[in-house]
Parts: structure tokens; C-alpha cells; sequence
């Protein structure tokens, strides 16, 4: 497919669609999932459907399979490849869907159960969740759901509806799911912009290990938890994003959009971004590398008895940023980070004119702030002038404003 799907005002590039996962359950309203599917699709999403064992009951995977031409799954245990379905589709969809979303789905959901291919799929993701409720009034307005819905809300689940009106049974009352053209406007809502389909985003994150001797390194306390969430959010807002991460704990999200390239040293880093490096690329350096190295890294462990162990000579790293932005051509843009610990915005100002920044996130960094999954604050300045203000968030909002900066700078210089 190569042709441009174009729906209440969203852009996407076929084949570069979010990938959304719908999850039907047993419910009369089933039947018009099948029309959720279809204006999915229309709208540029790439669908994948999962059936609760209830759903089976009212519509068969034929139809979808043959709506989205993708496998339907229903049950949990099993492989696909040598793959774990659940786990790769959790990690791979940028949005699950739930509709008809039954009371039975609710409550198993709000328990964490695990018991379907759909549920299972949902307790593995870190995706957003819609659910669209449909049942009987008194189902809905029972206590028991209620507080299932209050938990899931609580959690981060996005409710639709369910509106009022005829419910299957003839009777008439709250509990009727909401037309399909309005959850699927919602689920466009939810995925956000994807301004960044169609661009080639490089991501340096992490800090970098310097060796010293075979056991020891000159580091720094940054855990990439920043880049990460900007690399991950970059995908999500359909870029082609490579991530070069220096060592760290943090596991990023798989995404189709998204490649990961694990490194250890200021060097390795450099050699890993240039590959990745285009002329029109988005950089966004992230990365808290270390100025200096080891001048030599000893072959053996280095021995407290040895002369030369209170005396450490070093040699100064690449800068990997300002090297990155010298091979940028006119279409590309170069996104600094600055972490101070006095006079923010003073050094974020001179970095970002030393390095040939066109914008540069200032945050004020201390023994226990600004590392790790925190909330944290930040400013853009950019170079013209213009600065904003954003925090203290955690640092998923904060990717998103980043994001949102830099499609702004990049709005303004090409027009
Ligand atoms: C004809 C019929 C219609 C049903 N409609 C609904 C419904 O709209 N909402 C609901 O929560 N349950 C409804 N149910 C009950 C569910 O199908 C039942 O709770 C089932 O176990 C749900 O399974 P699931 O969680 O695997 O989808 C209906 C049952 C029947 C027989």
C-alpha cells in the first residue's frame, strides 16, 4: 500500500499507521465491532483483533480476519514462530481498544486476570486502553462494576461511555455502547499526533562507561530513563527513531518504529549515531556522556599498591553532539540536553550556541533530582529567542513536550 489515508485532519502514511489492537467481547453489541475495525482501518490503522472466548459466542474470526487480513487470537496459551503473541503484541500496539467491553471483561481486567489471549495481552502492555462498555442498565450501574470501572479509571484506563438508549434486551436505559464512528474518532484522539511520521529521529541516551582497568569504569549517574521516553514517544508519533543507549537497567518498549542500539563508551557511542545519522535527521542527544576517559585503560585490575593507582590521567571524549551537528545538512535539526546544577538557563544558553544547537531542554540536575523515573522540570530555549516552561511532570509528559518543542522549532525554520 503506498497511498495517504487522510481523516479529520490526521495524516497517515499507509504501512506507517499506529497499530491498534481491538478486543471484542461477548456482548450483543459484537456485530458493530466489526464496523470499528473497518473505520480503523479507513483511518489509516493498522488492526489486529483478539476475540474473548464470549465473543466467540457472537461473531466469528473469519470476519475480521478477513476485514484486517491478520490472524484472530483468542487463546493465551500457545506460540506463534516461537514468538510470545501476547507479550510481542503488547510491546508492538500503540493502543488497545476494548469494544464491546462486557461486564465479565471488566471485572477480570480489574482484577489483573490473565486468562485470554486479550487479557493477557492488556496485563503485559504499557499502551493506552480504551474500553467501551455495553451491558444491561443494571449490570452498569451494579456496585460490583462500578468499582471495577473505578479501578481501571484509577489505573489509567480511558472509559467510553457506554450512552444511553434501546439496549438489546428492548428494555431502554444506560449501558448501550457508543456508536462505532465515535469510538474510533475518540481512539484518534488518544493516539495523539503523528507528526513525526515520515522523519528519521536519532536518540542518544544514558550515560557512557569509561574502562579504567577490566573491573573499573568513570561514569555518571544518568539512567536514560529521559531518551528513552523520547525515543519511545518519537515512534509512537510515527518516527523512524534509532536509539543509541549507553548502559542502563531500563529495558526500552519494543516498538516497530523503534531501534535500539546498546553501547558502553563516549567512542562507541559516536561511531553508533554517526551509522545511524541521516542528513535530514531530527538528534536529539539525550545522553550524559563522559567529557573525559581513561587516558589508558589497564589491561589488569589496578592494584592499590601500584604508584600510578592515586594518579588518574585522562583524555578528553569526542563531543558527540556538536560532531553529530556538523554532519547535519539544511533539513535537519539538533535537540540538546543541559544538565545543570547552578545557573540553568545561563549555561543551557551557551551550550546551545557552542554545540550549534537549535534548541536545548535546560533541567537543573542534583544528587537526587533529575535522574531516574522521577518527575522532573524542565525549559526549551531555542535559537531564536524563544523559551517555554514545562513541569514538574513525570518524565512520559515531559517526552511529550519535548516532542512538541521540537516539532515546533522544526515547523518554524522550514516555513
Ligand atoms: C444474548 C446475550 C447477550 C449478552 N450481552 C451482554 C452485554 O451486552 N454485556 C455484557 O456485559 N454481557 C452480556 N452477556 C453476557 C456475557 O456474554 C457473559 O458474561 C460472558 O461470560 C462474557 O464473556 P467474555 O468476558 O469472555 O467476553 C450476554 C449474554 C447473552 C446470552
Amino acid at each position: 500500500m503506498d497511498f495517504l489515508a487522510v481523516e479529520r485532519g490526521l495524516v497517515y502514511l499507509a504501512n506507517m499507521g499506529p497499530r491498534v489492537l481491538l478486543g471484542v467481547s461477548g456482548s450483543i453489541a459484537a456485530y458493530k465491532a466489526v464496523e470499528i475495525a473497518r473505520l480503523l482501518q479507513k483511518g489509516g490503522a493498522e488492526v489486529e483483533v483478539c476475540l474473548t472466548r464470549g465473543a466467540l459466542a457472537f461473531v466469528t474470526p473469519l470476519t475480521f480476519e478477513a476485514i484486517t487480513r491478520a490472524p484472530v487470537r483468542t487463546e493465551v496459551l500457545g506460540t506463534d514462530g516461537g514468538e510470545i503473541a501476547h507479550v510481542e503484541q503488547a510491546h508492538a500496539v500503540d493502543l488497545i481498544l476494548v469494544a464491546p467491553a462486557s461486564a465479565n471483561v471488566l471485572a477480570r481486567l480489574a482484577a489483573g486476570f490473565a486468562d485470554d489471549a486479550l487479557t493477557a495481552t492488556i496485563l503485559a502492555t504499557r499502551a493506552p486502553l480504551l474500553l467501551a462498555p455495553a451491558m444491561e442498565t443494571g449490570m452498569w450501574e451494579n456496585p460490583a462494576t462500578t468499582d471495577n470501572v473505578a479501578r481501571l479509571v484509577a489505573r489509567g484506563a480511558q472509559i467510553l461511555g457506554p450512552g444511553e438508549g434501546a439496549l438489546a434486551s428492548g428494555r431502554s436505559g444506560r449501558g448501550r455502547m457508543l456508536e462505532p464512528a465515535e469510538i474510533v474518532e475518540q481512539v484518534f484522539g488518544a493516539l495523539g499526533p503523528r507528526d513525526f511520521a515520515g522523519r528519521e529521529v536519532l536518540v542518544t541516551a544514558g550515560p557512557t562507561w569509561e574502562p579504567l582497568d577490566p573491573v573499573r569504569i568513570l561514569s555518571n549517574r544518568s539512567t536514560g530513563a529521559m531518551g528513552i521516553e523520547i525515543a519511545a514517544a518519537a515512534a509512537r508519533r510515527g518516527g523512524q527513531v534509532n536509539l543509541v543507549l549507553g548502559p542502563t537497567h531500563l529495558v526500552p518498549p519494543s516498538h516497530p518504529g523503534l531501534k535500539v542500539v546498546r553501547v558502553e563508551t563516549a567512542l562507541q557511542m559516536l561511531a553508533a549515531a554517526e551509522a545511524a545519522l541521516r542528513k535530514n535527521s531530527v538528534v536529539i542527544g539525550t545522553a550524559a556522556v563522559s567529557d573525559f576517559r581513561p587516558a589508558a585503560a589497564r589491561p589488569q585490575k589496578l592494584k592499590r599498591s601500584d604508584p600510578a593507582a592515586a594518579q588518574l590521567a585522562l583524555a578528553e571524549n569526542p563531543d558527540v553532539l556538536a560532531t553529530l551537528g556538523t554532519k547535519l545538512g539544511e533539513g535537519g535539526l539538533l535537540v540538546g540536553f543541559a544538565a545543570e546544577t547552578e545557573d540553568v538557563e545561563a549555561h543551557a544558553l551557551g551550550k546551545l550556541k557552542k554545540k550549534g544547537c537549535h534548541l536545548i531542554i535546560a533541567n537543573q540536575v542534583g544528587s537526587a533530582q533529575g535522574f531516574g523515573p522521577g518527575e522532573t522540570k524542565v525549559v526549551a530555549l531555542d535559537d531564536v529567542g524563544g523559551r517555554a516552561a514545562f513541569g514538574p511532570a513525570s518524565k512520559t509528559k515531559v517526552a511529550q513536550f519535548v516532542l512538541d518543542q521540537v516539532a515546533r522549532v522544526g515547523k518554524q525554520r522550514s516555513g
